[in-house]
């Protein structure tokens, strides 16, 4: 194969985000997508729930914002909320095109044809869904076009290891030119340069050591970015989904919030209900608010889980509702439609991420972020629950048009130059990676989770600042490999997350501290806003108001 590739396009990551950009644009560009593992791997396949956007008739676009804004705790930027809400029903109806089978509506008369669910923070059925599957249903949907789309070249195993910008090769003025990708079948790193470059490779939840999330959830874009310069934002706020199975090989299998939503109850271990104790919205208030009531019963009473019982509900609406929970559950001896299950938080989603306008734009030139990667400003410091499939979904629909209005007016690059291994060898330790990974994993889920003070974030961020030392010596000396680049960035992340908690002297959202328990009434609420070396001359960690 040629170490050089050049396309129009150069999506990376073929989840919702990137595969959707990449249909939308392929009627008149050539698109290169790149993926570390199989086209389908990522979050998409997982999601379960839904997507939140206002199809129902008796629903309205102001509840959607007007709930999106309340969960958002003081820091969503309206404008982008207004228009992603209002893209919601457009977006989706170029799914049901697309093939995409939603569950439909239980009675014939209904006013929607698809049948609607509930989720924390909304307050209308407004979550379109295939059963308990509509990751799968959604990534096999698009996955199958984008592969027989003929302008659409697929590159899977591909690992991107870092962007390639007209300042690192001293050109004036910046651009992003393309990325470095390691194929993982052969151990070669490729050149792929585009004319445009989107990240679309999701959150960084792997960063915590329990996560509902897939092994490719490791921030690779959010560390690439910044590398290239571009400002991160809101990283403090890792939102923590209530309810994983707890199992010591479930992996963290996540237990939708569409339980709760068609009435599931959290009880402690003696069969006692506990969330209207916390809320009054019970088990549907925004999920900060139940993983932390969750967590908060687990400390006081010394237990290793709470349990969510639907078994209250013929067993017939719970198979047919949740027939992939249902089946995991099985798997591993839980009959929910007998039994409560036993439950855990676990790090979900990732709330910040590379800062975009509202055309998916980046600060560099040539390089958007969509999907999960980026901060666009509509979760603000707490995602309400669906949002972000819609967001991947219109933000790849804001991104597409807006490349595909200015495509060609940029030349194609050269091909770029090859990545050099001269200077390095195959590594004879890599047991320095698998100790590092699982000790950043580790502090971060001991320190920087669900509950934080000042003294655990310090102590984070010393041993990240010794663990970003030790990984960069040994990135300068070895080979590359997927496990060390993973690695790599995942330590970028947690630096991002330590930095920005440390920068919010208050609790909000999903940031919740000890030292500062409430909200900082005194002044607006502020993003949080990191500046990377070099851009622009600006200050390292900046708050500015969105
Ligand atoms: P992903 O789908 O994660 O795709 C990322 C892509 O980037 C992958 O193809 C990956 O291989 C690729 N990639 C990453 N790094 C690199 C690299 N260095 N080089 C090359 N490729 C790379 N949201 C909802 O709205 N509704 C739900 O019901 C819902 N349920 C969820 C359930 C679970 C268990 C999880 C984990 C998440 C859920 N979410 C849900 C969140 C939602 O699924 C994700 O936010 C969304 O799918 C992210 O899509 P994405 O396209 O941004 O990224
Ligand atoms: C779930 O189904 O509970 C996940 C929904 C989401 O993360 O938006």
């Amino acid at each position: 194969m040629s170490p050089h590739h050049r396309a129009d396009v150069l999506v990376i990551g073929s989840g919702a985000a990137g595969l959707s950009l990449a249909l939308r644009l392929a009627g008149d560009l050539d698109i290169h997508v790149i993926s570390k593992g199989k086209v389908e791997d990522g979050a998409t396949l997982w999601a379960q729930g839904g997507i939140a956007a206002v199809l129902d008739p008796a629903d309205s676009l102001e509840a959607h914002v007007a709930d999106t804004l309340a969960a958002g705790a003081g820091l969503c930027d309206e404008a982008v909320v207004r228009r992603v809400v209002s893209e919601g029903p457009g977006v989706l109806r170029w799914l049901v095109d697309l093939g995409v089978p939603f569950t439909p509506a239980e009675e014939e008369d209904a006013a929607v044809p698809w049948h609607l669910t509930r989720e924390g923070g909304h307050s209308r059925r407004r979550i379109i869904h295939a059963a308990d599957a509509t990751g799968r249903a959604l990534e096999n949907t698009l996955a199958a076009r984008a592969r027989r789309h003929p302008r659409i070249r697929l590159f899977e195993d591909h690992v991107a290891v870092d962007l390639v910008t007209a300042r690192k090769l001293g050109r004036e003025p910046d651009r992003c030119l393309g990325a470095y990708a390691l194929n993982r079948a052969d151990g070669h790193v490729y050149t792929f340069a585009a004319r445009h470059v989107v990240l679309a490779t999701g959150g960084a939840s792997k960063v915590y050591l329990y996560t509902s999330n897939p092994d490719t959830a490791t921030g690779d874009g959010i560390a690439m970015a910044w590398r290239a310069g571009c400002r991160v934002a809101n990283m403090e706020f890792n939102q923590f989904h209530p309810t994983c199975l707890y199992h010591p090989r479930a992996k963290s299998f996540l237990i939708t919030e569409a339980v709760r939503g068609e009435g599931g109850v959290l009880r402690l271990p003696d069969g006692t209900p506990f969330m209207k104790r916390f809320d009054p919205r019970g088990e549907l208030a925004p999920r900060d608010i139940v993983a932390r009531a969750i967590d908060h019963e687990m400390k006081r009473l010394g237990i290793d889980c709470v349990y969510l019982d639907i078994s209250h509900k013929p067993a017939d609406f719970i198979r047919s509702h949740f027939p992939t929970v249902y089946a995991r559950c099985l798997e591993f001896g839980y009959d929910m439609t007998r039994e409560p299950l036993p439950v855990v938080p676990a790090a979900h989603y990732t709330c910040g991420g590379v800062m975009t306008d509202l055309h998916g734009h980046t600060d560099l030139p040539g390089l958007y972020a969509i999907g999960e990667v980026a901060f666009t400003g509509l979760h603000g410091a707490n995602r309400m629950a669906s949002n972000s499939l819609l967001e991947c979904l219109v933000f790849a629909k804001l991104a597409a048009d807006h490349i595909g209005g200015r495509a060609r007016a940029v030349p194609l690059p050269d091909a770029l130059p090859a990545w050099d291994e001269s200077r390095v060898t195959d590594s004879d330790e890599e047991v320095v990676v698998t100790h590092n990974w699982h000790e950043l994993r580790r502090f971060m889920w001991d320190y920087v989770g669900i509950v934080r003070t000042t003294k655990r974030l310090q102590r984070a961020r010393r041993r990240a600042e010794l663990l970003a030392r030790e990984i960069d010596e040994y990135y300068g000396n070895f080979r590359v490999t997927a496990d060390l680049l993973e690695l790599r960035n995942l330590a970028v992340v947690a630096d991002l997350i330590i930095r920005s908690a440390m920068a919010r002297r208050e609790s909000r959202g999903l940031h919740y501290t000890l030292d500062f328990p409430g909200p900082d009434d005194s002044r607006p609420p502020r993003n949080t806003v990191l500046v990377p070396p070099g851009h622009g001359g600006a200050a390292a960690v900046s708050a500015s108001a969105s």
